[in-house]
């Protein structure tokens, strides 16, 4: 059993082919799966999934790379969304400094990932956090505004340092098809030493294919590799370290 905590299935890449790839997703194993937003737009496709697949759960939010002013009625959106069951996460929320060089853009980026570290705090939701390039950054906002959140840090890329800053405050580190790839430098060696319980497993699909898929177009039933790869990375046995990582899944979502 596993669960995928991060997708996008609602990617147009996935168009008419959405049931197999679920059902393919099942037959990996794969008995949930968390769909995340990243526009208001893709957020309600999200929620629309929820209805359509009974694996399938919502995040709803707007990430970094998506960054335009929020207004109330956006506030209000969120936590109307919220009220629905199938609705788990504020997310995928954070900061993107690999993309965006702007100072004023990343300063919007900073605002509205605030805004929506609040919202989630009200509303009682986990947030499932994007950091690319802003370690510092986004380390000094959890930090300020983070309290009594909880999350998971998506892709965890940060350092041994951040790592430990995160488990202090109860965070969960996602980790993907980089984990996989040949060059996936200190990852590896910072996976050995992480708590088995807060580690979960995601594939960013339809991004970041994990080998033996790289190159192709990512799909949740491939979060089987990114699992089978921590293992044994871990020395652990694949069933184990499936079962718990589904648990950690389970915990931070209320599912
Ligand atoms: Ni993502």
């Amino acid at each position: 059993m596993l669960v995928d905590t991060h997708a996008h299935l609602n990617d147009a890449k996935f168009d008419g082919e959405r049931d197999i790839v679920v059902a393919r997703a099942m037959e990996q194993g794969v008995t949930c799966i968390i769909n995340m937003g990243d526009t208001m737009e893709s957020s309600e496709a999200s929620v629309q999934l929820t209805e359509a697949f009974v694996a399938v759960y919502a995040g709803v939010g707007i990430h970094p790379e998506e960054a335009r002013p929020m207004t109330d009625a956006d506030d209000q959106q969120l936590a109307e969304w919220a009220e629905i069951p199938k609705v788990v996460a504020i997310g995928e929320i954070g900061l993107d400094y690999y993309w965006e060089k702007d100072r004023a853009k990343r300063e919007l980026q900073k605002r509205i990932f605030i805004r929506q570290l609040d919202i989630a705090r009200q509303l009682h939701l986990p947030v499932c956090v994007h950091d690319r390039d802003a370690h510092g950054d986004m380390l000094s906002i959890l930090q300020r505004e983070g309290r009594g959140v909880r999350g998971v840090m998506h892709c965890f890329s940060g350092s041994w340092e951040m790592a430990q800053e995160l488990l202090q405050m109860g965070w969960y580190l996602g980790i993907d098809g980089p984990l996989t790839f040949k060059n996936a430098a200190k990852l590896p060696q910072m996976l050995q030493r992480f708590p088995l319980e807060r580690i979960l497993v995601e594939t960013d699909s339809p991004y970041m294919a994990p080998v033996p898929m790289r190159g192709q177009r990512n799909e949740p039933a491939f979060v089987y590799y990114v699992a089978r790869r921590a293992a044994e990375i871990r020395g652990e046995s694949f069933e184990d370290f499936a079962a718990a990582t589904t648990e950690n899944a389970k915990h931070l979502y209320g599912i």
